[in-house]
């Protein structure tokens, strides 16, 4: 017999339940600005021109089905320590750090949080509040127990740097913080520099373990600039963990395409721990899928494609910075009672409301506009169209606060 709990429906997922929900939804003027995914002007992921031309590629040059590795391909894992530390980090000739390729950033993040359990240690893992819905999810079923520290002080405006860093500094040797790189999911507002150092510093005094989720390199600022906060955590007595999705900057959605890097103290320690994330990786769906991280090493591993890939990602986060602008002239236009200017200032994919539950119901009940918890708004799924829809119906929710 199958448990009781298993024939009871489970809850829809908090993001992806909302896409079954509008698809359902037989209201013609729906709008959704739902999930996490760079769209274009067409409402679809687009396939890079890049992408294409990796793909032509591999179409012609591809000889064998064969498993991958459990750790995944060499050239790729190879190819995402200098991608993500960059071409003047010390880090990747160290031995310091071993790459993993995972099936997007969401398997990096659970074959981290197997990897943590199975080696033992503290169970507990911290994460932002707000954060990413699917973060307790993927470090509870693993086994941890859920803590959460403060992210926005209450006019959501602002980190709340004094909260967040007292309520780490409670945290035991051990546990498990996991951290936005940039773009944090759903505030699009970023620790500063000094932040980020003061963050490490809690981290190093206290003995904690962060997992640095960088799911969204490229549509904050730069490639570059979005990755400044290594330069916190590039310390010889640190160790963290990344876990990369290539997703979104490569628009590679449906190819799972990821990697979980691990930086030690050393070379002998990150040998051992790739021996210990290879049984992580073996017990869950033993090696990883090829053809998402063959156009990924293929464009990274070619100068001219890699330009081009470079100008697409400097397109996307160009339309997106310009959505974000659209959404608040659209905002001033409906007279949205609260300063809704914060959002001109937030980076990445989102705009963040901070609305009420309440609220975030009445714009899908009463007027078909579907977003994420808290008013979490993808930029980049907004059009010309809809645009002032959607400012019209935060404008009636919030005056009717
Ligand atoms: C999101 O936050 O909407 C994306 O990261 C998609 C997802 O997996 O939830």
């Amino acid at each position: 017999m199958l448990p009781s709990r298993a024939v009871v429906a489970a809850p829809p997922d908090a993001i992806f339940g909302l896409n079954e929900a509008f698809a359902a939804d037989p209201r013609p003027d729906k709008v959704t600005v739902v999930e996490g995914v760079y769209v274009d002007e067409r409402g679809e992921a687009p396939v890079l021109d890049s992408v294409r031309e990796a793909e032509r590629r591999l179409v012609e040059q591809t000889q064998t089905k064969m498993y991958l590795p459990m750790a995944g391909a060499e050239d790729f894992r190879s190819a995402v320590s200098r991608f993500v530390f960059g071409p003047s980090s010390t880090i990747p000739d160290s031995g310091r750090a071993v790459v993993a390729q995972a099936p997007g950033g969401t398997g990096a993040l659970r074959v981290a949080a197997d990897f943590l359990i199975q080696t033992g240690g503290a169970r507990t893992a911290w994460v932002p509040q707000p954060t990413w819905p699917n973060h307790p999810q993927v470090f509870g079923l693993a086994g941890f127990h859920i803590e959460r520290y403060p992210y926005l002080d209450e006019t959501g405006r602002r980190i709340d740097r004094e909260r967040l860093l007292a309520r780490l500094s409670s945290a035991v040797p051990g546990d498990v913080v996991v951290l936005h790189a940039c773009c944090h999911n759903p505030t699009g507002m970023d620790p500063s520099i000094e932040l980020w150092h003061e963050i490490a510093d809690v981290i190093l005094d206290r003995q904690l373990l962060p997992v640095v989720d960088f799911a969204y390199q490229g549509f904050g600022r730069g490639l570059r600039e979005d990755a400044e906060w290594l330069a916190a955590f590039d310390r010889p007595n640190l160790e963290f963990v990344i876990c990369s999705s290539f997703s979104k900057n490569f628009s590679l959605y449906n190819e799972r395409v990821g990697a979980l890097t691990v930086v030690c103290l050393d070379r002998a320690r990150a040998d051992a721990v790739l021996s210990n994330v290879k049984i992580a990786i073996r017990a869950n769906y033993s090696n990883p899928p090829t053809h998402g991280s063959s156009v990924v090493s293929t464009i990274l591993g070619d100068p001219v494609l890699k330009a081009q890939w470079e100008t697409e990602l400097e397109h996307m986060r160009g339309r997106i910075q310009a959505q974000r602008a659209a959404l608040g002239d659209a905002m001033r236009e409906h007279q949205v009672v609260g300063g809704w200017d914060r959002i001109g200032g937030q980076l990445g994919l989102f705009a963040f409301l901070g609305l009420s539950d309440d609220q975030v119901t009445r714009l899908r009940d009463d007027w078909a506009v579907y977003v994420v918890g808290g008013g979490r708004i993808n930029v980049a799924a907004l059009t010309p169209e809809n645009v002032g829809r959607v400012a019209e119906a935060v404008a009636a929710v919030v005056a009717d606060r």
